[in-house]
Formats: C-alpha cells, sequence, structure tokens
C-alpha cells in the first residue's frame, strides 16, 4: 500500500516514520522547501528520540521520500493523511485554513480512488468542510472521482512520539464507508497485533474523541495544580496527596503531577477551541474555562515565589534556570511556562541565564539574546543568585548540590516540578520551594 502524508512536522514524520517502520511505502509533502530539502539530505528538523535513526533506516530501505509536489506524492496513493497545523485563530478557533489547502490540493491532483484521512486536531464538523472544499476541485476539474473522508486524530506524547505510535493504547477512526474501514483495518494491522485495538466510529465522533482527551487531561493538571496550591495553604504535602488519591484506580497515578502550568502546542489551543465550539453552540463550558483559568495562574507560580523570595526587589539579581522546553526529551517552546516566567523575569529587571539539553537554539527564536544561554549546567549557576528548575529532564534529577552550593551566591533551589527529595535537600543546606508544599 502506498501513502502520502501531507504536513511533515511532529505528526507527520512521526506518522509517515511509523508506517514506512513497518514495511508501507511513505511519501510525506510540505510546502516548506527548506525544511524537505533537510529531511532529503538528512537533517531531522525536530528533536524526538528515536526519529532520526528510523527516518534514515527507512529512507534508505527506499520505503520513505520527502517532496513538495504532492501531484507526484499522490501518484499510486490510495490514502492521504493530512496532518497540517491547526494552529488557533484569533477568537481561539483552530484555524483550518492549512487543512483546506490540503484538501484542495489533494482535489487538484487526484486522478483515481483517494481516502483522505484528517489526522490534524480539528473541530466537529471539519471532515465535512474537506469534503467540500475536494469536491469543489473536481467538480472545477470536471472529473468524477470517487473518494471518502476519514478522522484519525493522533494521540502521540512529543518526546514518547516514537513510542506512542507504535504501541497506542487505542486507534481512534472515524468513517462512513466500507472501503474506508478495509483500508483503515489493513493500515493499521500492524500496530494492532498487540491487542491495542483501532475503534472505529461516526467521524463527528471522532472529532470530538480527541478534544475531549485533551481537555480531560488539561483538567487532571489544573486540577492538582489547584489542590498543590491550596496544600500549600493548609499545611499538606502535594506529593503525599498526589500518591494517595493516585492508587484509586478510579483516578490512577498518571497525569496528576504538580508544576508549572500545562505547556505544548496542544493543550493550550485545543482546550481554547473546544471552549470557542461549545459557544458557537450556545454552549457554556464551565469547567474546561476554569482549568483554562487556573492554569494560566499556574504558570507565574513560581516567578512570584522567586519574588517574594527576593522581597519583590529582583532588579540586578540573577537566575540561573535549568530546562527550557515545554517538557523533557524535545526542544519544543510552544507555549512553554519557561516563556511566561522568563518574561516575567526579565520584566522585574532580573538578569537570566539558561542551560537546556536541547532548546537552547529554540529559546533563542523567543528570548534572542535578553538571556544567556549555556552548554553545561554548572555553567549557569557561577554568581547566579539562585536555581530555578523549569523542565525535569533527568540529568537535573541527582546533580552534585556540593557544586551547586558553591556556585550559587545563595543557596536557594526554586523546583518547578517537584524533583528533589525536600528532605534531603534541606540537609545539604539548602533553602527549597517547590510546588504544593509548605517550605
Ligand atoms: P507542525 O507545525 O510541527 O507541522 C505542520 C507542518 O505542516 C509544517 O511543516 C508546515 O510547513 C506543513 N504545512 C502547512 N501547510 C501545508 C500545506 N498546505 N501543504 C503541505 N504542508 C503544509 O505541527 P504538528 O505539531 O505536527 O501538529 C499537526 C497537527 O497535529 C495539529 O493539528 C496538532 O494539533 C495535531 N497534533 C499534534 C501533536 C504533537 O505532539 N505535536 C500530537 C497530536 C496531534
Ligand atoms: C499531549 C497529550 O498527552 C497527547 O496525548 C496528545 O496527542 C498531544 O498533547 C497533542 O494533542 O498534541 P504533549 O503536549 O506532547 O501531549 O505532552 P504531555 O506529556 O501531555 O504534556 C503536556 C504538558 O502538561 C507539559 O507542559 C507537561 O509538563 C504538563 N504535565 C503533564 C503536567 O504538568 N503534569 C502532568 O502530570 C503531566
Amino acid at each position: 500500500m502506498k501513502v502520502t502524508i501531507v504536513g511533515s512536522g511532529y505528526v507527520g514524520l512521526v506518522t509517515g516514520a511509523c508506517f514506512s517502520e513497518v514495511g508501507i511505502d511513505v511519501t510525506c509533502v510540505d510546502i516548506d522547501q527548506k525544511k524537505i530539502e533537510n529531511l532529503n539530505n538528512g537533517i531531522i528538523p525536530i528533536y524526538e528520540p528515536g526519529l532520526e535513526e528510523m527516518i534514515t533506516r527507512n529512507m534508505k530501505k527506499g520505503r520513505l521520500s520527502f517532496t513538495t509536489n504532492i501531484a507526484e506524492a499522490l501518484e499510486d496513493s490510495e490514502v492521504l493523511f493530512i496532518s497540517v497545523g491547526t494552529p488557533p485563530d484569533e477568537d481561539g478557533s483552530a484555524d483550518l485554513k492549512y487543512v483546506l489547502a490540503v484538501a484542495r490540493d489533494c482535489g487538484k491532483h487526484m486522478n483515481d480512488y483517494m481516502l483522505v484521512v484528517t489526522k490534524s486536531t480539528v473541530p466537529v464538523g471539519t471532515s465535512k468542510k474537506v469534503k467540500k472544499a475536494l469536491q469543489e476541485e473536481l467538480d472545477k476539474r470536471n472529473v468524477d472521482i470517487e473518494f471518502d473522508v476519514a478522522s484519525n486524530p493522533e494521540f502521540l506524547k512529543e518526546g514518547a512520539a516514537i513510542n506512542d505510535f507504535l504501541k497506542p493504547d487505542r486507534i481512534v477512526v472515524g468513517l462512513d464507508s466500507q472501503r474506508a474501514e478495509d483500508l483503515m483495518t489493513s493500515l493499521y494491522n500492524p500496530f494492532t497485533l498487540n491487542g491495542h485495538p483501532v475503534i472505529f466510529m461516526d467521524i463527528v465522533s471522532a472529532e470530538m474523541t480527541k478534544y475531549a482527551a485533551n481537555a480531560m487531561l488539561a483538567t487532571k493538571i489544573s486540577f492538582i495544580n489547584d489542590i498543590a496550591n491550596l496544600c500549600e495553604i493548609v499545611g499538606a504535602d502535594i506529593n503525599k496527596v498526589r500518591k494517595g488519591i493516585g492508587s484509586d484506580s478510579r483516578i490512577g497515578p498518571k497525569f496528576i503531577y504538580p508544576g508549572i502550568g500545562y505547556g505544548g502546542s496542544c493543550f493550550p489551543k485545543d482546550v481554547q477551541a473546544l471552549i470557542r465550539t461549545a459557544s458557537e453552540n450556545n454552549y457554556d463550558l464551565q469547567v474546561l474555562k476554569a482549568v483554562e483559568a487556573v492554569n494560566k495562574y499556574q504558570k507565574l507560580v513560581l516567578f512570584n515565589k522567586i519574588n517574594t523570595y527576593f522581597k519583590g526587589d529582583l532588579k540586578g539579581k540573577t537566575i540561573g534556570i535549568w530546562g527550557l522546553s515545554f517538557k523533557p526529551q524535545t526542544d519544543d517552546m510552544r507555549e512553554a511556562p519557561s516563556l511566561y516566567i522568563i518574561d516575567s523575569l526579565l520584566k522585574a529587571g532580573a538578569h537570566v541565564k539558561a542551560y537546556d539539553p536541547v532548546a537552547n537554539n529554540e529559546a533563542k527564536h523567543h528570548f534572542g539574546d535578553t538571556i544567556t544561554y549555556y552548554d553545561e549546567q554548572y555553567e549557569v549557576l557561577i554568581d547566579s543568585d539562585c536555581l530555578a528548575i523549569l523542565t525535569e529532564w533527568p540529568e537535573f534529577k541527582f546533580p552534585s548540590f556540593k557544586i551547586i552550593k558553591k556556585l550559587l551566591t545563595e543557596p536557594v533551589i526554586f523546583d518547578g516540578r517537584n524533583i528533589y527529595d525536600r528532605e534531603q535537600i534541606k540537609r545539604n543546606g539548602f533553602e527549597y520551594f517547590c510546588i504544593g508544599v509548605n517550605t
């Protein structure tokens, strides 16, 4: 089977690499010429563990190729995946211009039956718009070619994307034709062998499932952050409370880690877009509005702790930062809490020295030379007045506290990810501020 994937970003590249890994012939398309040129030269545009090796291996085997030419890619393809971005519009709703542009391109160039699958995260009703846009192009050409549309939302997490794709908890597919179901069944067969099911449903329900899943996960995070803030006030320890509630199988231990708010390219925009869909349908999603409000507050909780410690006067203070990306194992800075915290520190007159294992270059697009970047984690601390941890990279978990203490002007750590044992760190002579524990 030959598959075309349009949009070679996180989702498109991971999807393309994983399909080719199981022997499917894949062509990835993008309008970004430089990106395609780089990919053809073995330069992968994102940091995602395991992706570079998988892409290189499958390119060598001749099963994976990259092009800007969609017409060429569609020759012999039976299935086209749309995996372009759906960024927020000014009013918070998902901007569908890239998705619909691909649908039109497909209508302009397809010459045989095509199953057009939307993998991008799109609001309820988008598949109908895809169908209409594509049909309009076929009509313009005055040709009668059969096609189906389907919705196949993607649930991968950045940093663990390959594993999530190869061994998904489930694959959700919305469709309305037997031919489409047969094609999707055979395409996903290699990924269901370990008992991971494909859940078939109608298209609208599949579109809604994606937003409901992200909204539920964002809700868990805002809920635990809200409780963490209350724990600080009443003298409880969120780390203990988290374990206490997470061991109830109805609640579960995942996605209840308190921190500095959820970031990334998806939760913030998808929560916003779902609120927007609801209001367009005259419904008020009250829980999600609260989830968003808590997250906005949470992004500045660590800044407020730093500011309070320095008695509201950060002018001339130097803050050493470990971690810039929105989560470990990625260089993605989109909506990273670090953006908000560092902006606030700079506005308050502080200097910022930062280290991230992979995201320094991405961070430069946001901060330019307003902060100083380091390639080594301890160098950040030389003459810094404190250390703030913004991303829980594994290499930060067991540092030399001796060296940290020697380099900082004051032995104080602000930990936005609760990675240290409070008692141990205090025994090492530090003042320690984390999330959800009154220190
Ligand atoms: P991305 O920004 O990394 O990549 C999108 C790519 O599409 C870009 O390379 C862009 O040049 C290309 N593109 C735009 N218009 C095009 C066109 N007309 N033809 C060809 N290429 C075009 O985006 P992403 O992070 O991969 O996300 C894509 C979609 O998947 C979004 O809807 C997102 O919400 C969803 N999603 C993302 C993740 C994730 O972890 N990043 C996970 C699940 C779902
Ligand atoms: C998220 C979902 O987990 C994926 O299932 C989904 O496919 C994807 O969005 C998407 O639609 O794009 P991702 O954004 O890559 O994946 O990363 P997550 O691991 O979900 O983390 C998101 C944010 O929540 C991060 O800022 C992380 O630090 C924060 N988080 C996560 C917490 O603060 N606490 C937790 O317990 C878990």
